[in-house]
């Protein structure tokens, strides 16, 4: 990049300051940055109503071919607002509008956003000195000059084009997971693609699935909750998930919006009781496939006749191991299974163990469930000691706590530390990094009347713009959540 423009640039950003307003953003950063892009004034729109919202940038240069939706549109926000919380406006701008690229920045991230047949998704995300850094490809893509080539290519061949063009977006930013998560085939979720596509996928790697029971014997920690929504963080990351719920109460299933009754047993469909009693009944015959947008999850739902199945299932050869039986069939279809047990130490629990690679803890940062931690942990030593294959304990992570109460959470969190310090077995044991943890949140409590995972809160009309906000940071927390576990499994 030339020195002028560094400069240039740098001096633009200087200019931001947290008391700066949304126009300041707009009028000392991004309407310079778009003539740095080479693009003048009558390329772009300002405060365009799309449908019911308006977007502060479009961007559609003259000379591009006109039928054609608009290359690039932006988002601005002011410094003080975070833009993990406005990502849900940006998105709908972009699938309404049809535009191809997306900038959503409040003057200090910058979060560049691709548009793949109405599925939006990150592809790059940058502090100040990563734009400068970054900027030459930055620039690469966003120029008028990209622009109109690009707006020329797909104007011929759609689908080519947009495969070509992010293949090398993920060339130049060294993530190849950049295409499977548009592209892959094998991952639930995303659109068909065409044979010609095909051949320039990325496969998805061959590997067992993680299976995880997301246990604690006291009640109300936030397993179903958490099970769900890490369920699709993960399902949007691009990886294939399979929720079992196991616990009678079923609130997985009425969490998903599959109703026991109405959706499976009327219907002569089957379900978790089916699968732990009847020893020839698949997976396969019990799972309920669920689609929101670009997540999809699995589901084997549960049944309220379970809670009275301890007799039956107990009369069964080797039950503890039915339920790992039945999954080993399906070690390559899924990248995580999550297994949701009921709040006790019954016979289902130990199904759910028995078929777990290993085991997830979350507790609220309260005496209550951290008193509990330490009943949680020999359990689960105890399983792992009359199993031939170790049972690992993941971590401890934490759901529902409150931001504003910091001496307790200090508190808390050194409670734990001494749980897990007093622990021979669990010298290994840690509790997952605070930018992991889950806040209470009304929205969050709200969702399982909702019936989908916290992602989708932003197609929901019935939400005003400050609940998809709350629902959007939620969501990009149980993001985190699932960043750091795939980075220890
Ligand atoms: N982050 C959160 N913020 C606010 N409320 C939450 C949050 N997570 C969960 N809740 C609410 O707390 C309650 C308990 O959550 P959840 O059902 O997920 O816990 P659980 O551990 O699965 O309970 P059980 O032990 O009964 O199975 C529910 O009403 C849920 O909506
Ligand atoms: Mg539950």
């Amino acid at each position: 990049m030339t020195l002028p423009i560094v400069s240039t640039l740098s001096n633009l950003l200087t200019s931001i300051t947290t008391k700066s307003s949304e126009s300041d953003v707009e009028k000392n950063l991004v309407l310079p940055l778009l003539h740095i892009l080479d693009y003048e004034d009558e390329d772009w729109h300002e405060q365009m109503i799309i449908g019911r919202v308006r977007l502060d940038f479009q961007v559609q240069p003259q000379q591009a071919v006109t039928p054609y939706p608009p290359y690039l549109v932006i988002e601005t926000k002011a410094p003080s607002k975070n833009i993990n919380r406005s990502g849900w406006q940006i998105n709908g701008y972009m699938r309404r509008s049809g535009a191809i690229l997306g900038l959503l920045t409040n003057g200090y991230r910058f979060r560049l956003l691709y548009n793949y047949h109405g599925q939006v998704e990150t592809i790059q995300e940058y502090s100040q000195t990563e734009l400068i850094k970054k900027f030459n490809f930055f620039r690469s893509l966003l120029c008028k000059n990209s622009c109109l080539k690009v707006i020329s290519a797909f104007y011929k061949s759609q689908d080519k084009v947009h495969v070509n063009f992010l293949k090398l977006i993920a060339k130049k930013i060294s993530d190849e997971d950049i295409l499977n998560i548009f592209t892959n085939k094998n991952k639930p979720g995303y659109r068909d693609i065409n044979p010609e596509e095909k051949s320039s996928v990325v496969q998805l790697k061959k590997s067992k699935s993680m299976i995880i029971t997301v246990f604690n014997n006291k009640g109300g920690v936030g397993k179903t909750t958490m099970t769900i929504n890490l369920g699709a963080a993960l399902s949007k990351m691009g990886y294939r998930v399979l929720l079992i719920d196991i616990d009678p109460q079923a609130n997985l299933t009425t969490g998903l919006k599959i109703d026991p009754l109405t959706d499976v047993e009327y219907k002569d469909r089957k379900d978790i009781t089916h699968l732990l009693t009847e020893p020839k009944t698949p997976i396969e015959e019990t799972i309920f496939s669920k689609k929101w947008d670009n997540v999809r999850l699995d589901i084997v739902p549960s049944h309220i006749r379970l809670s009275d199945m301890e007799i039956e299932l107990s009369r069964i050869i080797d039950v503890d191991r039915i339920l790992a039986k039945k999954l080993k069939k399906y070690q390559d279809q899924y990248d995580y299974v999550f297994i949701d047990p009921p709040p006790s130490f019954g016979k289902v629990n130990n199904i759910s163990l028995m078929a777990s690679s290993a085991i997830l803890i979350p507790t609220q940062l309260a005496p209550y469930p951290i008193r509990a931690l330490e009943y949680v942990i020999n359990r689960a030593v105890a399983v792992d000691n009359s199993r031939e294959d170790p049972l690992p304990i993941l971590g401890i992570c934490v759901s529902m706590y409150d931001r504003a109460a910091t001496k307790q959470t200090l508190d808390m969190t050194e409670r734990i530390r001494e749980i897990l310090g007093k622990k021979p077995e669990s010298k290994n044991l840690s509790l997952f990094p605070d930018k992991t943890w889950i806040p209470r949140l009304t929205i969050v409590a709200n969702s399982p009347d909702k019936g989908y995972p916290l992602c989708f809160a932003e197609f929901d009309n019935q939400l005003n713009t400050r609940e998809k906000e709350t629902a959007e940071d939620a969501f990009s927390c149980y993001t985190e959540l699932a960043k750091y576990l795939i980075s220890i499994t």
